[in-house]
């Protein structure tokens, strides 16, 4: 069933420029596409392309309390420059309570359960409560960014969030993005200029040098399966 409909939404937007699609999924789900942003470059194309056409999609982030002033810098700036509210998702705060009371502020660098732990407090859960009603959601995810996302689909269903996923930029590279902001004068995280790529928490990032993967930065000190529940099958 979610196949056939994945399969018909690519049919019926194959010819369609990316401000046409989401034009039409707004027409066709009335009320019920929304766009998970983090502020990273890929979210701020589709941020821009929301925001100049003026498209009724509601846009909305997981501010997990853990992020960089930098990121909330881009946020501010991307409310004054497109008018478009921002919905703001925070976790519950008595299970950060909880946390902090039992294992401290960093349990994350303690072991993958514990940064799985805090992941799932911090993002997962208010991303449930995001998505719940809702039949499209649009994401930034590129599939050059990771060997997981490499097999990713522009329409996905996504069993977790039992939601059909649109990934816009799917096929886009890292400097059809940078070209994309820059002519269009979008926002932009000030932490790109310093080595930043992917941007998450500020615990969980680092800067990377240009040899290394995109996702490097992310839960650097982790070996493999750099993911953190959002977006895994
Ligand atoms: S993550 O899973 O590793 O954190 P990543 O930072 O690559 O994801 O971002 C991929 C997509 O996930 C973004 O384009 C955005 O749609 C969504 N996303 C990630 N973090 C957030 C966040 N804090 N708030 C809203 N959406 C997010
Ligand atoms: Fe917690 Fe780090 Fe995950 Fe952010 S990225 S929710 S600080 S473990």
């Amino acid at each position: 069933m979610s196949i056939a409909i994945t399969n018909t939404l690519l049919e019926k937007t194959r010819s369609l420029s990316i401000e046409e699609t989401l034009a039409f999924l707004a027409n066709e789900y009335k009320d019920k596409v929304v766009f998970s942003t983090s502020f990273g470059q890929e979210d701020q194309v589709i941020t821009a392309l929301i925001g100049q056409n003026d498209l009724p999609i509601t846009i909305f982030t997981l501010d997990t309390g853990r992020l960089f002033q930098e990121t909330y810098d881009v946020f501010h700036k991307t409310l004054k420059k497109y008018k478009k509210h921002i919905e703001v998702y925070f976790p519950e705060a008595a299970a950060v309570e909880e946390l902090l009371n039992k294992k401290g502020p960093n349990s994350f660098y303690e072991s993958v359960e514990n940064r799985k732990e805090c992941c799932f407090i911090r993002k997962v859960v208010p991303l449930t409560k995001a998505l719940k009603g809702n039949a499209i959601w649009i994401t930034g995810l590129r599939a050059e960014q990771s060997e997981n996302r490499n097999d990713l689909e522009v329409f996905e269903y996504d069993g977790k969030f039992d939601i059909i996923k649109f990934n816009p930029l799917l096929k886009w590279t890292l400097k059809e993005v940078e070209d994309y902001l820059e002519k269009n004068n979008v926002p932009q995280n000030a932490l790109h200029k310093q080595g930043f790529v992917s941007i998450g928490c500020a615990p969980c990032t680092r800067a990377i040098t240009p040899d290394e993967d995109i996702r490097a930065g992310r839960w650097w000190w982790e070996s493999s399966h750099k993911e953190c529940g959002l977006h895994q099958k």
